[in-house]
């Protein structure tokens, strides 16, 4: 039966992560893969998320199914982060949250809904984009495009480009948007052109999809959620994949949500009821552990407010070392200029290292970044950023 089974290649991204595991140099740093590691290179357990747990594990309780869409108080916690406290959606009943499998399981059963409701349709990503979002829609059985984003001669975004793709798009093409901290580049869009964008979508009767994993690492979990409650309050039917991964330091717990904003409440309860068959014939249901500490958190005040420090403390430890890395590169009498560093936003940047020099630095160095020049800022720190900015001033020479 499996005679004819080919080698499937390694993700580029966890892949990276497998190699980087297997590798016995004690210097070695992984700068592939999305995960905030702290100064001293561990991936943080945040109070946060200790304190909700311990009080789960006092009130221990035998673990029934979960509906299927999830735990209420989480996907109204989830909701709520996106659409805002005062928003009179909340209470509307238009806007409807499915717990998932993380921001990948909710881009997936998003893409599964959508290839049964528009089955024709085109879905658009950004160029470049996070690897998995191609390899995920084909998966749902969607041709992928690309829109045009990144500028690699200003390492900025391509707006004109941008604009020109999507008004050119079919109605009810689906176009993927990174709502902040775009993944790979940490080029976002100003404020002015996503107004601008938001009117294309519109007048072209696209179907936005956003994607928001990393939300509080832009400018705050406010403020990072601008875009989202932009898309809404210009009256546009969106999707909206989210995830707890990264801002709860729980990446192993699968914590995400698919948040749907629908026209009418009526409208609202087809669509779950329909999004439902989709996951119970994914998944049947989501797990509880992560799910319930993730609801404890966003629903206690006290609890919320120790989260919104400690994410708050993380922005501005991937901010410091964006700037350290621009200065110790400086330092080291690099002729490139890489403040263009500073201006990206999240966890990565776009270092416009060119494959070769992405090996070379694998091969000689230890220090693994994704094949596109894709590095993890978030995994930089005091120990190890003279290291990384020595080989990256050798590989560059
Ligand atoms: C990343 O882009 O590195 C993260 O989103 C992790 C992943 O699942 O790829």
């Amino acid at each position: 039966l499996f005679d004819s089974v080919e080698l499937a290649p390694r993700d580029p991204i966890l892949g990276l992560t497998e190699q980087y595991n297997a590798d016995t140099r004690p210097n070695k740093v992984n700068l592939g893969v999305g995960v905030y590691y702290d100064d001293n290179g561990r991936l943080p357990l945040l109070e946060s998320v200790r304190k909700a747990e311990l009080a789960l594990v006092e009130a221990a309780s035998a673990r029934g199914y979960l509906p299927i869409e999830g735990i209420a108080g989480y996907n109204k916690g989830a909701q709520t982060l996106l659409l805002g406290k005062g928003s009179p959606l909340l209470e509307s009943g238009r806007a409807l949250t499915a717990q998932a499998l993380g921001g990948t399981g909710a881009l997936r059963i998003g893409a599964d809904f959508l290839k049964q409701l528009l089955p024709a349709a085109k879905v658009l990503i950004s160029n470049p984009s996070w690897e998995n979002h191609r390899a995920l829609f084909e998966r749902a059985g969607f041709v992928v495009d690309t829109y045009a984003y990144y500028d690699a001669q200003t390492h900025g975004l391509d707006f004109d480009g941008m604009l020109a793709s999507l008004k050119a798009a079919e109605p009810r093409t689906i176009v993927v948007l990174h709502a902040c901290c775009h993944n790979p580049t940490g080029v976002d869009p100003s404020a002015e052109q996503w107004q601008q964008i938001v009117q294309v979508v519109k007048e072209r009767q696209l179907v936005p999809f956003l994607d928001i994993a990393y939300q509080g690492f832009g400018d705050g979990v406010e403020e990072d959620a601008s875009v989202v409650r932009l898309f809404v309050q210009n009256d546009l039917t969106v999707l909206i994949s989210s995830s707890f991964s990264k801002s709860f330091s729980l990446y192993g717990e699968r914590v995400g949500a698919l948040t749907l904003v629908c026209s009418s409440k009526e409208e609202s309860a087809r669509v779950l009821s329909q999004l439902k068959r989709v996951i119970r014939t994914n998944y049947s249901n989501p797990p509880t552990h992560g799910g319930a500490i993730v609801s404890s958190v966003l629903n206690s005040p006290e609890l919320y407010q120790i989260w919104t420090d400690e994410l708050g403390a993380m922005r501005q430890r991937i901010r410091a070392m964006r700037q350290q890395l621009v200065d110790v590169l400086k330092a080291r009498g690099i002729s490139q200029d890489f403040s263009f560093v500073l201006k990206q936003r999240g966890m990565f940047s776009y270092s416009g290292l060119t494959p070769a020099q992405v090996e070379r630095l694998r091969e000689e160095f230890g220090i693994y970044a994704i094949g596109t020049g894709r590095i993890c800022v978030a995994a930089l720190n005091s120990k190890n950023i003279d290291y990384v900015a020595d080989s990256i001033a050798k590989v560059i020479a």
